[in-house]
């Protein structure tokens, strides 16, 4: 089983993947919780790269081809090995926010995702989790933690709500996998919504 957890910046999506881990392994799952970009030491290099600096660091599809880099090594290295040991895979960000981050904010460049993805990566969730919540708010919360890993944030409010738009998107564009949760009420509501869908998918 293969989840991941998807939203704009400040949906609350990481905190939720570790308390859905948590609940999880009480009931005796075994669990790998791991996050884009990263989850092994290559891609957490890379990480460093996409996330500090100045907006206009890279461009659009300088910025596909480093986080397709970094998705390959995290499926070589953290995601296929934990998968083939039975285990639960939940990550908080995979393909999905290529498509929508750098495929559907500056220009259609879906299309150059699309093929990257199928040539390298090639693989899908069994569950996406989609938080959803009004950009404002999303962005004020993403920015009050000053995490140091700002650049897409520093986008501003237009690009977050493009953001959003492209989430729900994505929700149409793969019902059998989507599911969106409201990300708006409070963070016991938001677990239990995101924990049911997790629950209904697993049995
Ligand atoms: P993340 O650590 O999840 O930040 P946050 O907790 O604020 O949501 O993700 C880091 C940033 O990288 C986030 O702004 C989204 C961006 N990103 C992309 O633009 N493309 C991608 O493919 C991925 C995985 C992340």
């Amino acid at each position: 089983m293969f989840i991941s957890f998807e939203g704009i910046d400040g949906s609350g999506k990481s905190t939720q993947a570790r308390r859905c881990a948590a609940l999880l392994s009480a009931q005796g799952k075994e669990v790998a919780l791991t996050r884009e970009p990263g989850g092994a030491p290559g891609a957490e290099e890379i990480r460093q790269l996409l996330l500090t600096g100045n907006p206009d660091r890279w461009s659009a599809e300088t910025e596909i081809l480093l986080f397709t880099a970094a998705r390959r090594d995290h499926l070589e290295k953290t995601i296929l090995p934990a998968l083939e040991a039975g285990k639960v895979v939940l990550t908080d960000r995979f393909a999905d926010s290529t498509r929508v981050y750098q495929g559907a904010t500056r220009g259609d460049l879906r299309a150059h995702v699309d093929v990257l993805h199928s040539q390298m990566i090639d693989r899908e969730p069994d569950l996406t989790l989609i938080f959803d919540m009004a950009p404002d708010q999303a962005l004020a919360r993403g920015l009050a933690r000053k995490s140091g890993e700002d650049r897409f944030e520093d986008f501003g409010l237009g690009f977050q709500t493009k953001l959003r738009a492209g989430f729900l998107n994505l929700a149409t564009e793969f019902p059998d996998r989507c599911v969106v949760i409201d990300a708006t009420g409070t963070q016991d509501q938001v677990c239990k919504a995101a924990f049911a869908a997790i629950d209904a998918r697993i049995s």
